[in-house]
């Protein structure tokens, strides 16, 4: 082997055993922490129906792309939390006819020979079914899938604000955190429900 190569592999072999010590030392953090390693910040409350429609969601194979109730992949979106972003007719008619519904190319939900084309043709009661499942997948405050952004001042909103924001943006567009702050707490407390 020349020097150079010599240089070139020991960098890449020096990493890779970096990668590997620090996937291990946080998998066994992780296994033994009692608290989880990230705040949680979705939950679902099921009514019959949408346990029934978790029932199909996992008959169906959704979670070969999707996560949903902390398990599954992330081959997809994760489902987690959709529900404050979306209603039971916005799930419907997702799954019934994807690209309509998001105005664009999809990926593997729509016609074959997508991937996830199977989908539309479920029956009706099925997608039904999924749907409410999917509704009752909600958010809470500061979740990336809720509107509401974290509780209190966060430095690192700010911080982004000031490198990315264009100027005078406060101008054009009003700040949610002032309008959170100065909605009464009732409303607050409903919108997340
Ligand atoms: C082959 C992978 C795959 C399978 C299987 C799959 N999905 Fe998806 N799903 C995706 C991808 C990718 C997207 C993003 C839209 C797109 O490009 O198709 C998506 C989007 C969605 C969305 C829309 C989320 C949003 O924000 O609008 C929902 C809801 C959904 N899937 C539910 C399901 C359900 C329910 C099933 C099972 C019946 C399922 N998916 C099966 C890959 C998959």
């Amino acid at each position: 082997m020349k020097k150079g190569e010599k240089i070139l592999f020991g960098i890449i072999g020096f990493l890779v055993v970096v990668t590997i010590i620090n996937f291990t030392v946080l998998e066994a953090i992780r296994r033994h922490s009692e608290k989880p390693l990230f705040p949680i910040l979705t939950h679902f409350v099921f009514t019959d129906e949408g346990m029934h429609g978790y029932q199909i969601y996992q008959q169906r194979d959704c979670y070969t792309c999707h996560r949903a109730v902390g398990s599954g992949t992330s081959m997809g979106v994760s489902l987690d939390g959709l529900g404050s972003k979306h209603d039971v007719d916005y799930f419907y008619n997702f799954l019934k006819k994807p690209e309509s519904v998001y105005g664009a190319k999809t990926m593997d939900h729509g016609a074959p020979p997508k991937d996830a084309s199977y989908v539309s043709d479920l029956p009706d009661a099925d997608l039904r079914a999924m749907a409410v499942f999917l509704s009752e997948l909600k958010a809470d405050q500061g979740s990336s899938s809720s509107f509401e952004p974290p509780q209190g001042d966060s430095s690192f909103i700010n911080a982004m604000l000031d490198m990315w924001a264009p100027d005078g943006w406060r101008a054009q567009y009003k700040d949610i955190r002032e309008w959170m702050k100065s909605k009464p707490q009732e409303e607050q407390h409903d919108s997340k429900h």
